[in-house]
């Protein structure tokens, strides 16, 4: 037994960091995260398709309604959160992270200020907000979240993205892991390539491949410890107009394969976003995943659409029917939380 032996052995009992746990309870089997961390232009324009005003009245009472929903928990492990909302008092007086975390979920927040024109860069973006983000964290960390959300957007089209865009956005993602790390948060690392347009499975595969290795590259350099983060990607989709549209199949194997060659085995899981799909693609996606298998993290869920299309439309921005919306709400992350091991099936939707 030499010398390697002993220090491999050494380095296989090294305690697992409190962030790398957090990250793992993040994507605990049968669950994954809620993203509720909608801006208030989002927010908006998702309340004008119920013609529902956008006050912090209402936004509060639509999101304490899904929050409060009896039996979330046991498919929900974090909420992320907005800056307004993060701050508020549900109508029983707690602040929203305390409510969260009574019922055992994570509070989490989005600390980017948005995607915003690159320069010099047509039809292309930059997230920014990493100036004064060290202080930030520390106030959200008091404010009781224990992760965060920063989302790059990276859009197909013709001639983009360029190596600048998607060296500029994996920069800043890697900046933002870093300082997360540091303020004793999980960064949720979350790049973006968007499904709109008409291009292929197969450019959607080549410019996902290309934003994940440039992120990896960044948090690298940035010394970002892996096993302390979650991915937050897409998944590797014919784009919304493109006229032949994959299978489910071919959309679960083309993302799988992208992601064996691009992300380390040390990333406890992967946490996909909707992006427009719809509700019940987004779950039989997931779903077909967990059902291929044989990857070494974690994939599970963290929508924001995908779970809040149906609940929304039911609310309407009506008192009456939150037992109702809360329902919708349930259903979607049942389905979602089945989809995490392989095991969820058509017949659940019409026994909704
Ligand atoms: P969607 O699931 O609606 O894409 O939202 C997830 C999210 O948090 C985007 O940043």
């Amino acid at each position: 037994m030499g010398r390697g032996t002993t220090e491999h052995n050494r380095e296989r009992k090294t305690p697992v960091s409190e962030l790398a746990k957090l990250a793992r309870a993040m994507v605990a089997p049968g669950k994954g995260i809620l993203a509720a961390d909608e801006s208030t232009p989002t927010i908006k324009k998702r309340f004008d398709s119920i013609q529902a005003d956008s006050t912090a009245e209402n936004r509060l009472s639509y999101r304490e309604m899904l929050f409060t929903t009896a039996g979330a928990e046991e498919f929900i492990s974090g909420v992320i959160l907005f800056d307004e909302t993060i701050r508020q008092k549900t109508s029983s007086g707690v602040s929203v992270p305390d409510l969260l975390t009574s019922k055992g979920i994570l509070p989490g927040i989005k600390v980017d200020k948005g995607a915003k024109d690159l320069p010099l860069a047509s039809g292309e973006k930059v997230t920014e907000g990493l100036d004064g983000l060290r202080d930030r964290i520390a106030e959200y960390r008091q404010l009781g979240a224990r992760f965060a959300k920063w989302r790059a957007v990276i859009t197909i089209g013709d001639s983009i993205p360029s190596s600048g865009c998607i060296h500029a956005n994996a920069h800043a993602l890697a900046r933002y892991a870093a300082l997360c790390v540091e303020g004793d948060l999980v960064p949720i690392v979350e790049p973006e390539v968007l499904m709109d347009g008409s291009h292929t499975i197969e450019r959607c595969n080549e410019v996902t491949e290309l934003a994940l290795a440039a992120v990896f590259a960044e948090l690298r350099e940035q010394r970002v410890p892996l096993d302390e983060i979650i991915l937050k990607p897409n998944m590797v989709l014919s784009g919304s107009t493109c006229p032949t549209q994959a299978s489910v199949r071919e959309v679960a194997e083309a993302t799988l394969a992208c992601f064996r060659k691009t992300v380390p085995d040390e990333i406890p899981g992967i946490v996909f976003l909707s992006g427009g799909q719809s509700d019940e693609l987004a779950t039989a996606h997931l779903n077909e995943m967990n059902q291929l298998g044989g990857v070494p993290w974690e994939l599970s869920f963290s929508y924001g659409r995908a779970l809040q299309a149906a609940p929304l439309k039911v609310w309407a921005g009506n008192t009456a029917n939150i037992p109702a919306a809360q329902q919708a709400y349930l259903h979607r992350a049942r389905c979602n939380g089945a989809a995490r091991s392989g095991s969820y099936t058509e017949a659940m939707e019409s026994t909704a």
